[in-house]
């Protein structure tokens, strides 16, 4: 509907230009109906006029509408309340913007006008840690946004900023070498399980024993040193987490480069030399620091950021100062130089993070290094918490491993199924029902994350992402299959619809209208990065197309209707396949 609210938007400027005398160009603030008895749209702009013109809000908006030529896309418009206006798509404007999108592959999507280059950095586990909940929300998120920017036409860079650098790699080489050394000689000696199991000993040896200390704080030297073996059991230990990262990725579809933390290793000097350049490092106690912008007062106050250590003591470098180098490798590059030469660059992490960004990106832009026209986000999101509102653990108590997670929302899909397969007496081949249990599976862990707003804590249910009924991913791949039944029991879901499309129903009418804001949507999520408004979209949506199709005959309709609403399905379908797909998630025909 983006096409038609531009057309209204420029009537309602010009008739707001005519009519009233104004400064400034104006504002009608058009915005989609807050309620469909109040139309398609409603503008605004009269109420905020009222104190420039010295006139009631009604009477400005009275003047709008005298002033307006709407007659070719609307019902003459209705003022209500304190001023706004109301207005509603006339029924052919809609059908022809039906007819318009039944078969476009793009479904009346434009690319954005500007072609952006966009980094989103997104996933980025830890070598030898497990993959965890948080990590598999960041990589849900991240994929999704990545898809939707792509679909949208910028060129996305998805980024894995693996953490594949630092002080564990000297605990856990110095304990390989001690108790496992055949694990720093052989691939795949030991599995990402034992790794983890060896980094928890590593770190307990670490915090009890000062001479496991000084040996590991010496191995992370030599590693940093490029010493042969050293480098090489990196190399091992990295590829060994990397296959079983590997494989949660494959599974989940999701594409993503590898670039870790270490690629910056040699970019961290230059760094410091272009922040002492800036005359932004001053040096406490040994460290080399940025002290934020206020952050003394504010210090004071206990509200500030801490000050971004770049340099410690001893000469090593953090977190943070891999992440400025980062910043500084992804923003350069415009000129040819070397860089990605983002003009957009998206994290994805816990809101935990939050901090550590705000203060990396105002040392990046007081280093002069963003330029006009170019962004640094963080989209944070809150914990995946277990039923009982508490950090999610296993019975156990231990942290719930990735690809354990996913096996049991595939067996509870698989029961699921099995058991409703058995209720309706149907028979099914095992090919089909691995593929839906996995289909379903997959699709149920990614949806219950997306439909939630990211920012608040989101508590893991299996049972809930599951069911049938709800705001779940079952009931909008059922909506799905509902409508690829009707193909199959003989209703063409062909590429072109009637003209001119006809949608007497009620119902008819109400799915039309609602299949013509997709495009509004995903615009608004391209802006706010926000999935769950597209997840709520989509399942209104399935909703709609439930409430038609359970009162309003397709099949047995007498032409024309009966094409017309065809084409309603079909366009349905498509809406909901492409929005799932935005999604990361794969449809099926039949469940
Ligand atoms: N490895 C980090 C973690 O597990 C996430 C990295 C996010 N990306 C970044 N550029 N800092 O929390």
């Amino acid at each position: 509907m983006l096409a038609i609210s531009r057309a209204l938007r420029q009537r309602l400027v010009s008739a707001m230009e005519e009519g009233l005398d104004l400064a400034e160009p104006p504002d009608p603030q058009l915005t989609a109906a807050s309620k469909p008895e109040f139309g398609d749209f409603q503008a605004n702009g009269a109420m905020g006029l009222a104190r420039q013109l010295q006139q009631a809000p009604r009477q400005i908006a009275q003047t709008i509408v005298d002033h307006l030529d709407l007659a070719d896309l609307c019902e003459p418009p209705r003022i209500a309340g304190p001023g706004f206006i109301n207005l509603t798509l006339k029924p052919e404007v809609i059908a022809r913007a039906i007819a318009e999108r039944v078969g476009d592959p793009r479904l009346g999507v434009a690319e954005a006008p500007v072609r952006q280059r966009v980094v989103v950095d997104f996933s980025s586990p830890n070598i030898a840690k497990e993959m965890h909940v948080g990590h598999l929300r960041s990589t849900i998120i991240g994929d999704c946004l990545a898809r939707l920017l792509a679909f949208r036409g910028h060129d996305v860079l998805r980024l894995n900023h693996v953490g594949d650098w630092g002080t564990q790699f000297g605990m856990l080489i110095t304990q390989l070498k001690q108790v496992a050394p055949q694990a720093l000689d052989a691939a795949d000696a030991v599995d990402l399980g034992d790794l983890v199991a060896f980094y928890r000993q590593a770190k307990q040896r670490f915090d009890e024993d000062e001479t496991f200390r000084t040996q590991s704080r010496e191995e992370v030297v030599k590693l940093q040193r490029g010493d042969p073996f050293s480098r090489r059991a990196w190399a091992l230990l990295c590829s060994q987490s990397r296959q079983e990262f590997q494989r949660i990725y494959d599974r989940l579809g999701v594409g993503i480069e590898e670039r870790g933390e270490s690629f910056y290793n040699a970019r961290l000097t230059g760094v410091v030399e272009a922040l002492d350049s800036a005359g932004l490092l001053v040096t406490d106690d040994g460290a080399r620091c940025v002290f934020p912008d206020g952050s003394s007062d504010k210090r004071k106050q206990g509200s500030a950021l801490p000050p971004v250590i770049v340099q410690k003591r001893d000469g090593g470098f953090n977190y943070a100062a891999t992440d400025l180098a980062a910043i500084r490798y992804r923003l350069a590059g415009a000129d040819g130089g070397e860089g990605d030469a983002a003009e957009r660059v998206i994290y994805v992490t816990d809101a935990g993070q939050a901090s550590h960004f705000e203060a990396v990106f105002q040392v990046a832009r007081r280093a002069g290094w963003i330029t006009p026209g170019q962004s640094l986000e963080h989209v944070p999101f809150g914990l995946v918490q277990g039923a009982d509102g508490r950090k999610l653990k296993t019975r156990a108590g231990d942290t719930v491993r990735l690809r354990d997670l996913l096996d049991q929302a595939v067996q509870r899909a698989r029961a699921d199924l099995e058991r409703r397969l058995a209720d309706e007496g149907r028979q099914e081949d095992e090919a089909f029902i691995a593929h839906v249990a996995e289909t379903v599976g997959m699709a149920a862990v990614k949806y219950a994350d997306l439909s939630q707003n990211r920012i608040t804590d989101y508590q893991f249910s299996f049972d809930r992402m599951l069911a049938l009924q709800g705001n779940t991913a079952p009931y909008l791949l059922y909506a799905y299959v509902r409508i690829q039944g009707i193909a199959r029991r003989g209703g063409a879901l062909t590429a072109t619809a009637p003209d001119p499309i006809r949608l007497g129903a009620a119902e008819a009418f109400s799915l039309a209208r609602q299949l013509l804001h997709f495009d509004e949507v995903l615009v608004e999520l391209e802006r706010e990065l926000l999935p769950n408004r597209l997840c709520t979209y989509l399942f209104e949506l399935s909703q709609t197309f439930n409430r038609f199709y359970d009162r309003v005959p397709v099949l047995k309709a007498e032409e024309p209707d009966r094409s017309s609403r065809l084409a309603l399905c079909r366009l349905s379908a498509d809406t909901l396949k492409l929005g799932l797909e935005l999604l990361g998630i794969g449809t099926l025909d039949r469940m």
